[in-house]
């Protein structure tokens, strides 16, 4: 069947770009252990290990300066091997698409366009355990990059344990300079198109169907900011990631166009600075992992600033203070239904110090990386994920949440065979967000694949 070329319309792609390693982490059976390596940029090419979002000088034509954020984007890097000749390729590990496709050497823009060589691309030719579909694939991303070519399906190897015979597409054509691994809801698999679409088992659902892991559920663990590390766990949660308890919420729904949800988007109940209630005003938040910063509608965004006890400096867009250090123990805790996540100032301040001097009205040298979002909606990048340890239950539409326990080098995995082991029902569950489904989809966070 030829699958039309049907582009990605469907908001926000989180984006990731993750490097793993592959080597073997302290796993079990039921468990695949992932690890990445954090990049942050405004484009794909230009994302490198430790950015972070900053604000940048431009200059106006009416000679006045504006700033702009920089980095706005976060991409998760990870090695997987394909194939009888196990061909080692950098992927980009997405949570906000749902299809793996590799790239091929035959690929046009490698010539100028795209460096093909520094993550690899896939022969199939040289895989004696391929198999094509003979199908036509397509995928559009937010960022307007595309990637076409054929399906199949071959084995895939991630940290020592083997997929057998993962269907992913060979890119012959496309303007990404890396492959992706897409992780997402089956519903927003490019093959699930509204007219003759269908959906195929990707990399999580088809670890279940081979009894690799029990369910289709990870857990995503961000090391601190500095490091640029994170891993994600297919099957399993790792108890030592975290402290507190693990409380469970709902995935709502934001897209009018699907039944079921397509992203990941929370409850978000309140927000607050110690006891200064800065809004409860119910919204549905994206948790974003392809987004840097966090974005918050204007007036939270204002009485946010005001609590945090910055000033709004209306040259950068942003609220600044003078900076602090990690003694300050300041947060911003984020209320979903009852379970709750600290986000210190610390972790959220970016330094301004470059642009303060020329702008009179920024106030310190340190302004907060949450900014402004176009409309009503919320999106929870990575400085926020940084904070927490999730994991997403993508069977049962469910995330749990615990504050993450940041630098762990111990680890206490444990399979998850039907609920999340140790997490219990956030204790507001019920309250879940069911406004209007405009709400909560994304402007800032374009992506890629
Ligand atoms: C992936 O492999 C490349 C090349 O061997 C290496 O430089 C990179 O660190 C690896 N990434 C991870 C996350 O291990
Ligand atoms: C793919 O592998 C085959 C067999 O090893 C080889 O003949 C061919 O040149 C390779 N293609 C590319 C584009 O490298
Ligand atoms: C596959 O490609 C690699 C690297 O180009 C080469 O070393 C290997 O011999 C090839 N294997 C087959 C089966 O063609
Ligand atoms: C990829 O191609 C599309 C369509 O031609 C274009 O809009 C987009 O800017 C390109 N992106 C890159 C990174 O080259
Ligand atoms: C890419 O693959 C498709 C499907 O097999 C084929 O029709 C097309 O000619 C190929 N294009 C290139 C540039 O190899
Ligand atoms: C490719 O073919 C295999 C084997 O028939 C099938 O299981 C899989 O769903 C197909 N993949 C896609 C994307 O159609
Ligand atoms: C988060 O901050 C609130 C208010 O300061 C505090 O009561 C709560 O214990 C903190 N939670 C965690 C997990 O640190
Ligand atoms: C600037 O910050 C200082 C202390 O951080 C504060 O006392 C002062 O009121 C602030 N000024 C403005 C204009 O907000
Ligand atoms: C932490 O930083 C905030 C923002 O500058 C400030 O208002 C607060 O007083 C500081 N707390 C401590 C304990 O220094
Ligand atoms: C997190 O960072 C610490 C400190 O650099 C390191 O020892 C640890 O291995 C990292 N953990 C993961 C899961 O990357
Ligand atoms: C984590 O490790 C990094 C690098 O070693 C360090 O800068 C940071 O302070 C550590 N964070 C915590 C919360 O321990």
């Amino acid at each position: 069947m030829k699958a039309s070329f049907w582009i990605l319309s469907l908001l926000i792609c989180l984006s990731f770009a993750f490097s793993a390693s592959l080597n073997k982490l302290d796993t079990e059976d039921g468990v695949v252990a992932f690890s990445f390596h954090v990049h942050r940029g405004n484009t794909l090419e230009d994302a490198t290990r430790y950015n972070r979002p900053y604000l940048s000088k431009r200059s106006n034509e009416d000679g006045t300066l504006s700033s702009t954020i920089l980095n706005e984007q976060s991409f998760y890097l990870a090695n997987i091997s394909v194939g009888s000749s196990q061909q080692q390729i950098g992927v980009l590990l997405d949570t906000g698409s749902a299809d793996m496709w590799l790239m091929s050497q035959s690929n046009p823009y490698c010539d100028s366009t795209v460096d093909c060589n520094k993550y690899g691309t896939f022969n199939e030719s040289n895989s004696t355990t391929f198999e094509s579909n003979n199908t036509d694939f397509s995928i559009g991303y937010v960022d307007h990059r595309f990637a076409t070519g054929e399906w199949g399906h071959d084995d895939i190897t991630i940290n020592g344990v083997t997929v057998n015979q993962q269907s992913f597409a060979v890119a012959n054509k496309s303007n990404s300079s890396i492959s992706v691994l897409g992780i997402g809801f089956a519903g927003l698999e490019s093959t699930n198109d509204p007219t003759n679409g269908y959906t195929y088992a990707n990399l999580p659902i088809k670890m279940v169907e081979q009894g690799i892991i029990k369910k289709s559920v990870y857990s995503l663990y961000l090391n601190s900011s500095q490091v640029s590390t994170g891993n994600i766990l297919f099957g399993g949660v790792d108890h030592e990631k975290y402290t507190g308890s693990l409380q469970t919420v709902e995935i709502v729904n934001t897209d009018s166009d699907s039944s079921k949800p397509i992203t990941v988007a929370v409850t978000l109940s309140s927000i607050s600075v110690g006891s200064n209630v800065v809004t409860s005003q119910t919204s549905a938040a994206l948790l974003d992992s392809g987004t840097t910063a966090i974005y918050a509608p204007s007036a939270v965004f204002t009485a946010l600033g005001e609590a945090l006890g910055a000033s709004y400096s209306s040259a950068l867009g942003a609220y600044t203070f003078n900076c602090i250090d990690e003694s300050n123990d300041t947060a911003v805790t984020f209320d979903f239904t009852g379970a709750q996540i600290n986000v210190t100032l610390y972790e959220l301040q970016i330094d301004v110090s470059e642009l303060s001097s020329s702008v009179s009205d920024a106030n310190g040298s340190c302004a907060i990386s949450i900014f402004k979002s176009s409309d009503s909606s919320y999106i929870l990048g990575d400085v926020f994920l940084t904070s927490a340890y999730v994991v997403y239950d993508l069977e049962n539409y469910q995330v749990s949440l615990a504050q993450s326990n940041q630098n762990s080098t111990e680890t206490n995995i444990e399979v998850i065979q039907s609920t999340v082991p140790s997490a219990s029902t956030a204790k507001y569950y019920s309250s879940t967000w069911s406004g209007s489904s405009s709400s909560s989809s994304s402007s800032s966070s374009a992506s890629t694949s």
